[in-house]
C-alpha cells in the first residue's frame, strides 16, 4: 500500500469553498471518485462519498461502505442504515437534513467465493482517507461531527479513541469545531439479547439526542 499521509487540502477546493461551498463539494465529490491513494479502491466496486445538505447543522460520520452501499453508491443504505434511520427518527432528527459520510470512503472486504467479507480499515487507511473527510467538514462547515464507532472516532480525532469512555459528550476536534462520539449502529446489529440491544439503542439515541442540541446552538 501507498504509504502516504494526510497532505494540505487542495487549493482548488479553499478556494472555491469560500466562493461557493456547493461547487467545492462537487468538485471534491468528483475528485474521490478516482482516488488511489491507498489500495482499497482495487477491491471496491465504486468510491462511495458523503451525501446530505451542503450547510448541514450536523454530520455523521460512519466507518466504511458496506456490499450494499458499495454496489448503489450511496452511504448507510443497507442495514445498519436501517438501525441508523431508526435510531435518527427515535431522536428527532431528519435524516435528508444531514450530512452522512465515512471516514474511508472504500469498501474493505475480502472475496469469498460469492460472498466479500467486511474488513475493518486499518489505522493507516483512516489517515489516508481522511484526507476527504477534512474536506468535508471544511466545506460543510456542520456545528457538529458525530462519530459512529471507532474508525470514525480515529477519523475525525486523529488518534484511536475509546468510545464508552469517550461517548455521548460534547468534544473539541482538533481541527476546530465540536465532535461527540458514539457506537456504530452495526454493533447493535450484532447483539442476540432483545433487551440488550434496547438499551443499546436508547443510549444510541440519548447520543444522538444530545448532538441534535449541540446542533442547535451557534458555532462555538
Ligand atoms: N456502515 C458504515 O459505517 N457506513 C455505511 O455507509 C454503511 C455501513
Amino acid at each position: 500500500m501507498a504509504a502516504r499521509g494526510s497532505e494540505p487540502e487542495l487549493p482548488l477546493f479553499a478556494e472555491k469553498r469560500a466562493n461557493d461551498p456547493e461547487a467545492a463539494l462537487k468538485l471534491l465529490a468528483t475528485e474521490a471518485q478516482g482516488c488511489t491513494r491507498c489500495d482499497l479502491y482495487k477491491n471496491a466496486t465504486q468510491t462511495v462519498f458523503g451525501e446530505g445538505p451542503v450547510d448541514a447543522r450536523m454530520m455523521l460520520v460512519g466507518e466504511q461502505p458496506g456490499d450494499q452501499e458499495d454496489l448503489a453508491g450511496r452511504p448507510f443504505v443497507g442495514p445498519a442504515g436501517r438501525v441508523l434511520d431508526a435510531a435518527l427518527e427515535a431522536a428527532r432528527i431528519e435524516r435528508s437534513g444531514v450530512y452522512i459520510t465515512n471516514a474511508v470512503k472504500h469498501f474493505k472486504n475480502e472475496p469469498r467465493g460469492k460472498r466479500r467479507l467486511h474488513k475493518k480499515p486499518d489505522t493507516s487507511e483512516i489517515d489516508i482517507c481522511r484526507f476527504w473527510l477534512d474536506n468535508e467538514i471544511a466545506i460543510v462547515r456542520p456545528r457538529i461531527v458525530v462519530a459512529l464507532g471507532a474508525t470514525a472516532a480515529r477519523g475525525i480525532m486523529r488518534k484511536s479513541l475509546a468510545i464508552n469512555a469517550n461517548r455521548g459528550r460534547i468534544i473539541a476536534l482538533p481541527g476546530g469545531g465540536r465532535g461527540l462520539i458514539t457506537v456504530h449502529p452495526s454493533y447493535l446489529l450484532r447483539i442476540e439479547e432483545e433487551r440488550d440491544k434496547r438499551r443499546e439503542f436508547d443510549l444510541l439515541v440519548r447520543d444522538l439526542g444530545i448532538a441534535r442540541e449541540a446542533a442547535s446552538r451557534a458555532r462555538s
